[in-house]
């Protein structure tokens, strides 16, 4: 599936982030974090509950806005200008209950700015059969399971075709099948050119990716290619899990 619209800028990074900090009140939860996403690839954001995954990408897709330090999506300072290269998953399911899969498609594809009519109606049963729900378009998503629901959250952010995909946490809960499928999904939009930003605090999930940061309170403690990480943690016949501890004890000084 190749992105609706080019982005008008050529450099080769699909994010930039130098410096950014953020606090809610006392809580500080990004540290003048520096990032850099190459393009057409999946990156992962590895890290335990609180490390700060969901509020960059909050400032990633613009929800929020740096307190400090500054962050570049496609080229430009300000994502919340770009919703329509921009599908953003997040970590809980944004659905409208009481709406069908296909309402709850069609709104989003709306608001992304699809045209109307045909076109529309059939990107949006494309984009169901990718994740395998066409045959429950007409169902209500409360009767869905939490998987399917999930499924549904994905197909809503990938309905326009955007260049930059952020997904928080996609695959929590979902059954070992699923999870293989939404992989494949996510490497497929790669190789057709999309760039893909995959929060997850499961080392499962870690290599999977091309790339990946490892976070811990509020900051990146390494980043690279899974086997980087290994060979850089002594380890490269090791799990990430071993990787992140490395990382995690070298911080403490340990
Ligand atoms: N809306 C909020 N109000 C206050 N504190 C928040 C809010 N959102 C996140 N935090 C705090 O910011 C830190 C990072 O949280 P978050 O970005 O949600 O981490 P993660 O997604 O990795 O679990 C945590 O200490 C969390 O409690
Ligand atoms: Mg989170």
């Amino acid at each position: 599936m190749k992105p609706a619209q080019k982005t008008d800028c050529d450099q080769p990074n699909a994010i930039e982030i130098e410096g950014l900090s953020f606090a809610f009140g006392k809580t500080v939860a990004l540290r003048s974090l520096s990032l850099a996403v190459p393009r057409g690839i999946t990156f992962g954001l590895l890290g335990p509950n609180g490390s700060g995954k969901t509020t960059l990408i909050r400032l990633m897709v613009g929800l929020l806005l740096p307190q400090s330090g500054s962050i570049r999506v496609l080229g430009a300072t300000t994502p919340h200008t770009l919703s329509r290269l921009i599908g953003y998953m997040p970590q809980l399911p944004a659905l409208y209950l009481d709406l069908s899969v296909e309402e709850n498609l069609d709104f989003f594809a709306r608001i992304y700015g699809l045209d109307r009519g045909k076109e529309r109606r059939e990107r949006i049963r494309q984009t169901l059969e990718l994740v395998e729900l066409w045959e429950r378009h007409r169902d209500p998503v409360f009767r869905l399971s939490g998987g399917m629901r999930q499924r549904v959250s994905l197909a809503c952010a990938l309905v326009h075709k955007p260049a930059l995909l952020v997904l928080d946490e996609p695959t929590v809960g979902l059954d070992p099948e699923v999870r293989v499928g939404f992989w494949e999904h996510f490497h497929s939009l790669a190789r057709n050119g999309a760039t893909l930003i995959i929060s997850s605090h499961t080392m499962d999930d870690a290599a999977h990716c091309d790339r990946l940061a490892f976070l811990r309170m509020g900051d990146v403690i390494a980043e690279g290619t899974p086997g980087d990480l290994r060979k850089a943690a002594g380890r490269p016949d090791g799990s990430l899990e071993d990787a992140f501890l490395y990382f995690v004890r070298r911080g403490a000084g340990t």
